[in-house]
């Protein structure tokens, strides 16, 4: 297994260019087996989770080309209609062919993806939604077993919390149900909107986009899609995180900064400076004394949960007493135990860290238990002393392009070790 070797850095400065939303394209990735078509998804980046989206839907019958950051779906063999453990167990974003393969083919097996690193993370709401258009749906052996008698039908669905996940699968399914389809308290997350709008590109017919209230009247069939993905938030708001860690000054490019706002205000707040263009932000901590913050997470345009993580570590360097309320995932704190084995001071209480900042971080072996876990680390390691190794980075290459090169080039002290290479 691979592991990064950081050493101490200096400010981090520079400019650094997003890559596409893995959150953004794996969805898009399932919708484009609605058509017959080749869909072609642009700006992919080149992530183990598009590797494995790209594994179910070949096991599918999908035939998939990829051409740097290109990828295009032909979907007209599809021939399998079934999502195995083998896969979805090692991504939980391969249940998104479950509303698509119902809607397009009447019936599908999808094997239930299992809890993740911090605990149980149901999907009683896609399978209700999808029941509300009609699928009879049963649970057995471990697997979702749908089955529709003819062709979904138009629903209204209330969704009584927000849940990306659990919209995509709807939606997507709405397209083609015969009627009319109301999704209320519908995700309004970023991702979301755009694969409402990829959607639409194929000929969906969808009203409401952006709000919590999307109205679908189904079609009978859809055309291939074309599109590119939008910017990852998430990366970049790692990447100001970095930035503000090291008290550097870094123009993150090629980002959507509106998609950001939560985060930007809680930067702000603790006193960094930030200068926002069309498609950048520039995030100056150079020489700054940061305040403390207090942070909740929720749904979008809320404080992500994605990045509370990554926000945690910095608040260990920052003076004082913050706090980070996760209020999507209660339990995502595994991070935790390994900044303090870096020094950092932080107690649980509930769904609440609260972060006595500013001890002194040394360096140490620490090991990633989640993607954006294994970020915040990274993240640590920058500015503890000595060296920190951080271990089982095979959670952060799910959902980060090149990101020891990308901080590297902004003077990141960062060295990929490579399983079974002596250094
Ligand atoms: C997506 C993101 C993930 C992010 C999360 C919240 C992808 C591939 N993953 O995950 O990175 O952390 O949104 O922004 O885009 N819930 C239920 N029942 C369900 C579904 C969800 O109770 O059927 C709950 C979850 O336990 C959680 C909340 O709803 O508390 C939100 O989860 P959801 O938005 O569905 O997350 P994902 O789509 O799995």
């Amino acid at each position: 297994m691979d592991s990064f070797l950081i050493s101490q850095s200096p400010p981090l400065k520079g400019s650094v260019e997003i890559s596409g939303a893995k959150n953004a394209v794996l969805p898009v990735m399932a919708a484009a087996m609605l058509s017959d078509g080749i869909s072609q998804i642009g700006n992919v980046p080149q992530l183990k989770d598009m590797r494995t989206m790209a594994d179910v839907l070949r096991v599918i019958g999908c035939r998939i080309k990829e051409d740097g950051s290109n990828l295009s779906i032909d979907s007209s063999g599809i021939n399998h209609l079934e999502a195995p453990y083998e896969l979805v167990k090692t991504m939980r974003a391969s249940f998104y062919v479950l509303g698509p393969l119902t809607a397009k083919f009447g019936r599908c097996r999808v094997s239930l993806p299992g809890g993740c690193a911090w605990g149980p993370r149901p999907v009683d709401l896609h399978l209700k939604g999808l029941e509300s258009l009609g699928a009879k749906i049963t649970v057995t052996h471990g697997y979702v077993e749908a089955e529709i008698d003819g062709k979904l039908k138009g629903g209204n669905f209330i969704f009584p919390i927000s849940s990306v996940g659990a919209t995509a699968n709807v939606l997507m399914a709405a397209t083609l149900a015969e009627g009319t389809s109301i999704l209320q308290n519908s995700s309004i997350e970023p991702e979301i909107t755009a694969l409402a709008n990829y959607l639409a590109d194929m000929g969906a017919k969808i009203s409401g986009i952006g709000t919590r209230t999307l109205i679908v009247e189904g079609v009978k069939s859809l055309n291939a899609g074309k599109g590119a993905t939008i910017a990852d938030r998430i990366e970049a708001g790692t990447f100001l995180a970095a930035a503000a860690i090291t008290r550097g000054k870094v123009r993150v490019t090629k980002m959507i900064p509106e998609h950001q706002t939560a985060l930007l205000e809680a930067f702000m707040s603790m006193g960094c400076g930030v200068e926002c263009g069309a498609d950048y932000v520039e995030l100056d901590a150079s020489d700054r004394e940061l305040s403390p913050v207090h942070i909740t997470t929720l749904p979008y345009p809320g404080f992500p949960t994605d990045m509370q993580a990554q926000l945690m570590a910095v608040l260990a360097t920052i003076k004082g007493t913050s706090s980070v309320r996760d209020t999507i995932y209660n339990d995502r704190f595994k991070h935790i135990a390994e900044l303090e084995r870096l020094g950092a001071e932080i107690s649980l209480s509930g769904d609440t860290a609260i972060i006595n900042g500013g001890t002194a971080l040394t360096g140490a072996p620490v090991m990633a238990s989640d993607l954006r876990a294994s970020a915040a680390l990274v993240l640590a390691g920058l500015v503890a002393g000595g060296k920190t190794e951080v271990s089982r980075i095979y959670h952060l290459d799910r959902g980060y392009e090149n990101f020891e090169g990308k901080l590297a080039r902004l003077g990141g002290n960062v060295e990929r070790q490579i399983s079974g290479q002596v250094q």
